[in-house]
């Protein structure tokens, strides 16, 4: 028998999730149970449409429900799907807070239901290689992106660090980019992140960042640096270094400590099918189970509480050539220098750099999430 399986926010991103769910629908995996969304949506043929998750949930009863909303309404709709019995697709960033983390942590113990997030990148193939191999030394993530103003516009979140006083998460790396800093916690194996120095900068008219520095010490000395924009005319599709290894992580190209090219690694497993294939035989292990989220969350938590970000002068912008906002000159070369030495662009002689923000991370690895691995 079909799994029924609904949909919460069927607009925005979701779109995305509506394809896999016609797929495995058309497959006879899954039977399409309902879509939800505050905002009217045109659901497929004989697929009941709520504006009210709580009815959905009522009067349609699925057995697994992705979650695609914006962040800061995750945590009442998960919980809400979690006691009405049904297991629970996630997006990412699962929620806002490490207090939010544990809270929806017990609701999963209490309940006995699974919890898999969003994080895609983390079914690919390329990064199981990576993490085999297991290389040793800093951790360098860089990725030069270029998003026109027009971007923050999408979402009445988006750009924001808050909406009527409620905190909400958006900013490059924790959003954009959040699957290489997912990426990142993976390939580091048992990090546990002590220290955070993070600057943030800005390159238009928006509350948070969209150029990103980052550096993470991990209780062992370990580090972490992850140098990102939205802000570049020159595109860095995203790697992720490792001593010698190289994982180019949108693409899944990998070279390992040896090699001298690059080579693709292909196939990503998917989420909603891994979870479905979790459910019928809980010997396959999830992907992106929501303890081994934890670490993300922290620094994410983190990462939006600092401090605003800094303006970049108007000095060092310029149109980019196909208009729609202004770009950051010599960007794409920066992140790839804060990313493979580890010095922050303070630490360059970057004349508009800030000091960072430096401030102790809360002990991100659980018991549970060690034991994942
Ligand atoms: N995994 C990925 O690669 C990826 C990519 C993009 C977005 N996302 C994530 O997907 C989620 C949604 O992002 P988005 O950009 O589509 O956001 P969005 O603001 O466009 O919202 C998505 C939909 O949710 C609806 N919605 C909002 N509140 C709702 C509620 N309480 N009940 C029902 N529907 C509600 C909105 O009307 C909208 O149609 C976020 O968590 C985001 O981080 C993940």
């Amino acid at each position: 028998m079909s799994t029924r399986v609904a949909l919460i926010g069927a607009g925005g991103h979701g779109q995305w999730h509506r394809r896999v769910l016609q797929r495995l629908s058309d497959e006879g995996r899954i039977e399409v149970a309902g879509f939800c969304d505050r905002q009217p949506v045109e659901p497929p043929d004989g697929v009941p449409f709520f504006t009210d998750h709580a009815e959905l949930l009522r009067e349609t009863k699925p057995q697994v429900v992705v979650i695609c909303t914006p962040p800061h309404t995750h945590l009442p709709i998960a919980l809400d799907v979690l006691d009405s019995g049904a297991d629970l697709l996630l997006e990412k960033p699962p929620v806002m807070s490490s207090a939010e983390h544990d809270r929806l942590g017990a609701a999963v113990a209490g309940t006995g239901r699974i919890v898999q997030v969003g994080f895609q990148a983390l079914g690919s193939a390329a990064l199981a290689e990576l993490c085999v191999a297991a290389p040793a030394g800093p951790i360098g993530v860089s990725g030069a992106w270029w998003r026109p103003d027009s971007y923050y516009l999408r979402a009445p979140w988006a750009g924001r660090r808050a909406i009527a006083g409620r905190p909400v998460l958006d900013g490059a790396l924790v959003n954009p980019f959040a699957h290489a800093l997912m990426q990142s916690l993976v390939v580091a194996d048992g990090f546990r992140p002590a220290l955070m120095e993070l600057e943030r900068y800005r390159s238009r008219e928006i509350e948070t960042d969209d150029t990103t520095f980052l550096r993470l010490t991990g209780e062992d000395g370990r580090q972490i640096t992850a140098a990102v924009t939205l802000a570049s005319q020159v595109f860095i599709a995203g790697e992720i270094s490792v001593g010698d290894a190289v994982l180019e992580y949108p693409t899944d190209r990998l070279r390992l400590p040896g090699e001298t090219t690059s080579r693709e690694v292909p196939g990503r497993a998917g989420l909603l099918e891994n979870l479905l294939d979790h459910r019928r035989d809980s010997g396959v292990p999830l992907i992106a189970p929501l303890d081994r989220t934890r670490t993300f969350t922290a620094v994410a938590e983190a990462v939006v509480a600092a401090p605003p970000p800094a303006p970049i002068p108007q000095s060092v912008l310029r149109p980019h050539p196909d208009g729609g906002g202004m770009v950051v000159t010599g960007i794409d070369e920066l992140v790839q220098r804060v990313a493979s030495t580890g010095r922050l662009p303070s630490e360059c002689g970057i004349t508009w750099a800030v000091d960072p923000h430096r401030v102790p991370i809360e002990k991100g690895v659980t018991h549970a999430q060690a034991q994942h691995r």
